[in-house]
């Protein structure tokens, strides 16, 4: 386990009565990080003109700038309004590598009046590395950040 309950109330605090969406995707990316030293920890945003994800507050390596529907995991997310994980992503088709190193990944969605404004994705350089736990504790940090969306 890389990340534990405790990090939800780190996360409420330093949230508290911030209203700002790239403050606090920023914030929460770094906490992620600095607690997991996952690969890679951050958000894409639904652009609505463009019909697509684009790059939003993260940590890690370089990545992707836009993602667009029907491909990768971060689209299926978005697409079915549903957590994906994903234990080897080179067995998800159409997954999208931003970095050679990523063997596993999670992606969850942001609601905003049950509609997907954003998505939460991680990747892993190791396999099968998001336990169920730690997803129910990034879904529970997802959720600060809907509160205050
Ligand atoms: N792997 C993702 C692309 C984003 S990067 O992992 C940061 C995907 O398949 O959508």
């Amino acid at each position: 386990m890389r990340i534990s309950e405790d990090i939800l109330v780190s996360a409420k605090s330093l949230l508290a009565g911030e209203k700002n969406r790239v403050a606090n995707m920023a914030n929460l990316s770094a906490l992620i990080m600095d607690a997991s030293k996952w690969h890679w920890v951050g958000f894409y945003t639904v652009d609505k003109e463009q019909d697509e994800l684009v790059l939003n507050a993260f940590q890690g390596p370089v990545a992707c700038t836009r993602l667009r529907r029907g491909k990768g995991v971060c689209a299926h997310s978005w697409e079915t309004n549903t957590t994906v994980v994903v234990d080897n992503v080179h067995d998800f088709p159409g997954h999208v590598a931003c970095s050679s190193l990523s063997n596993s990944e999670v992606v969850i969605p942001v609601r905003n009046g049950g509609e997907v404004v954003a998505v939460l994705d991680l990747d892993s350089v190791e396999y099968s590395d998001f336990s169920s736990e730690e997803v129910r504790l990034l879904e529970g940090l997802v959720k600060i950040l809907e509160e205050r969306w």
